[in-house]
């Protein structure tokens, strides 16, 4: 059986639209639109609800007209919308309006879980579907999670952030020193010109028990040394040498962690997506962390590992391979966990 799925997502400043072809064999995108408009958010330091749900009431009629008509004739019976977690009216729009896509075209509806999307494009990236079991560290601006995925339908988080996200950590350090929104890739392009070690700052949680995280230490030193040495907020080296360290310190205290949850549950692949996967010193911590352990590390290739249509397009079009029954009736849940239990 081939089927063709139409994903939405909006749970957060992404406005996205995309088609999937899939079988049982494996699946591949045949077209997507995304519309983020970060400067409307930027000079206020990050998202602004209400600037969300018009962009996305704005953008998204309009990104489902491009993608059905790259996407041809062949159109799609099986759409799939983002209903948690994430910001709730912004979920409402994506829901509702994919929702009245699927009755108008005789669609089947899938409600899908934004968490599942980010577990799903590591492989889904490839054209593969995912392997179970695998480890996966979802670290992105609003999550920061470790989930031993021991089959399709079984899911169990083994670590989370007690505090900030580990993208939540980036965009704050990038604020105090005077870089703009998103700040992971602001940290990691400034971070270019620096040395790791020139100014110290913790690892937070790292060497600890458990598998959780914690960055608002970070945060904090941070604050206390920009007191002391305000030219950090400054463009110039030394702002340069406090992105690099800023940016080892996360890589770090992510790469402990899925270590020691590597150990524990003696997987043999470990996953990362979710924003801050794009970040190549964190790659290279983690992958370095993943071969210590045993274990081979697999990425979302790019362009898939920030917010994206076509990782809920693809569940959507998994949860109909498997002839799943639809979820018409499922609400936006802006707390949609990703633990499943069968
Ligand atoms: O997955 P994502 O697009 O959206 C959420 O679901 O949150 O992740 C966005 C987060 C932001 O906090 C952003 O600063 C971070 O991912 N990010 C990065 C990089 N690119 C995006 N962090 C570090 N390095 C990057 N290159
Ligand atoms: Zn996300």
């Amino acid at each position: 059986m081939k089927v063709r799925s139409l994903g939405i997502e909006t749970s957060c400043d992404e406005t996205a639209v995309a088609v999937m072809e899939a079988h049982d064999g494996g699946c591949n995108l045949i077209a997507e639109e995304l519309a983020t408009r970060p400067e409307e958010h930027g000079p206020l330091g990050g998202i602004v609800p209400e600037l969300t749900v018009r962009q996305h009431l704005d953008l998204l009629p309009r990104l489902t007209s491009r993608v059905r008509e790259k996407a041809g004739r062949d159109g799609f019976s099986v759409v799939g919308a983002t209903s948690g977690p994430g910001l709730a009216p912004a979920l409402l729009v994506g829901l509702a309006f994919g929702k009245a896509l699927a009755w108008a075209e005789k669609s089947s509806f899938y409600a899908i879980n934004h968490l599942e999307g980010h577990l799903y494009s590591p492989f889904v990236s490839r054209g593969e579907w995912p392997v179970y079991p695998h480890l996966a560290l979802i670290a992105s601006g609003g999550h920061t999670l470790l989930v031993d995925a021991i089959h399709s339908r079984q899911r169990s988080i083994l670590g989370t952030t007690r505090d900030d996200a580990a993208g939540e950590a980036f965009d704050k350090l990038a604020r105090m020193v005077g870089l703009g929104y998103p700040g992971g890739p602001a940290i990691e392009k400034e971070a270019r010109e620096g040395e790791v070690g020139k100014y110290a700052l913790p690892r937070p949680m790292k060497g600890a028990e458990g598998c959780d995280f914690s960055f608002s230490g970070l945060k904090n030193a941070a604050r206390l040394l920009l007191e002391k040495k305000p030219e950090l907020a400054l463009p110039g080296l030394p702002r340069s040498h406090f992105c690099a360290e800023a940016q080892a310190a996360i890589g770090e205290c992510l790469a402990d962690r899925c270590c020691r949850a590597l150990e524990k549950t003696g997987r043999k692949v470990l996953t990362l997506s979710g924003g801050v996967s794009a970040n190549q010193t964190v790659y290279r911590m983690l992958e370095e962390a993943a071969r210590r352990c045993g274990a081979k590390l697999l990425t979302a290739a790019a362009g898939w590992n920030t917010d994206n249509a076509a990782m809920i397009a693809a569940v959507a079009a998994r949860r109909a391979l498997d002839q799943a029954d639809s979820s018409w009736g499922t609400d936006a849940d802006p707390r949609w966990s990703v633990a499943l239990t069968p």
